[in-house]
């Protein structure tokens, strides 16, 4: 059952719905659910199906995500299920654009996965006029945060989230719990319109400190949240202290949200590599 004190909504980052449905019955509630193209690599059919030497037709394989979407969205009718765009670092905003609007009709409760690159970014501003709910995802710092804000003023709270990951600014001596800190801070002072999504949680502590920092949404994998159910929903006290370790700390800067998406710099190494992995494992997929 859903700890009464429990502000954040709870996703499952992944792309099985047998995990869904597993999890669902072990927390007794489940809020969404993100997907990416990693983890739609990883599904067990999709494996199955690999291992058996028969890869994926381009129109197969938007099929068969769309098949697992569909599932997992009958599983959480009133949740929001996170779908993402093909975004490779030469894709242009035209063409996430195209494919960002076809997968917002495959089920009523998606959220469309732009990158926080330029491109991305423009994308998603087009995306949110023509009514689309969008996830900013690979977001690692707090200008691309600003600047997500600053592409989508005007929606309605709810139908934007920015998903910083944690977990990749650890992997390289960066303190990515500070990020998240930092963006909620920032966002204190604007209208509220856009949700902070904590992402790339590894470990039982980033859960715990986005509880305490009340990050609005925290999407964790399979392991994660069953290890939490285990802990029996276990919420972090008012005395809970995030140990950092040897992390560098990320400090917080000022920035103005009124600006235009434009004027911030969204460039940042850790998107591009992210965004050259996500498309590898989707294009390793399919047949050439
Ligand atoms: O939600 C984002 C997530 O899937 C990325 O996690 O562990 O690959 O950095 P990770």
């Amino acid at each position: 059952m859903r700890p009464t004190n429990l502000k954040t909504a709870i996703f499952l980052d992944g792309g099985d719905p047998g995990e869904t449905r597993e999890l669902i019955g072990l927390l007794g509630f489940l809020d969404g659910q993100t997907t990416n193209p990693t983890l739609i690599s990883k599904n067990p059919e999709a494996r199955k199906r690999l291992d058996r030497g028969e890869k994926f037709t381009e129109e197969e394989i938007y099929r068969f995500y769309k098949d697992v979407v569909r599932e997992i969205s009958s599983l959480m009718p009133s949740g929001s299920i996170s779908i993402e765009v093909y975004a490779d670092p030469s894709t242009t905003t035209g063409q996430m654009l195209k494919t960002g609007r076809d997968m917002f009709t495959w089920i009523p409760n998606a959220h469309i996965k732009f990158p926080s690159s330029k491109e991305g970014l423009k994308a998603a501003e087009q995306a949110v006029k023509e009514g689309l709910r969008v996830n900013l995802t690979l977001c690692f710092s707090q200008e691309q945060a600003a600047a997500v804000y600053a592409a989508t003023s005007g929606a309605k709270r709810g139908d934007v989230f920015v998903s910083p990951f944690i977990g990749r600014l650890d992997d390289r001596g960066e303190n990515g719990m500070d990020v998240i800190a930092n963006i909620i801070k920032m966002f204190r002072e604007g209208d509220g319109h856009v949700l902070v999504l904590t992402a790339s949680v590894r470990k039982f502590d980033h859960l715990m400190f986005a509880l305490y920092l009340g990050s609005d949404i925290i999407t964790a994998p399979y392991g994660l949240l069953k290890e939490w159910g285990r802990k029996g929903l276990s919420m972090p006290g008012k005395d809970y202290v995030y140990d950092r370790g040897n992390l560098k700390v990320i400090p917080y800067r000022d920035f103005d949200l009124r600006k235009n998406r434009q004027e911030y710099d969204v460039g940042h190494d850790l998107t591009v590599t992210g965004m050259e992995k996500f498309s590898a494992d989707w294009n390793s997929l399919i047949k050439k």
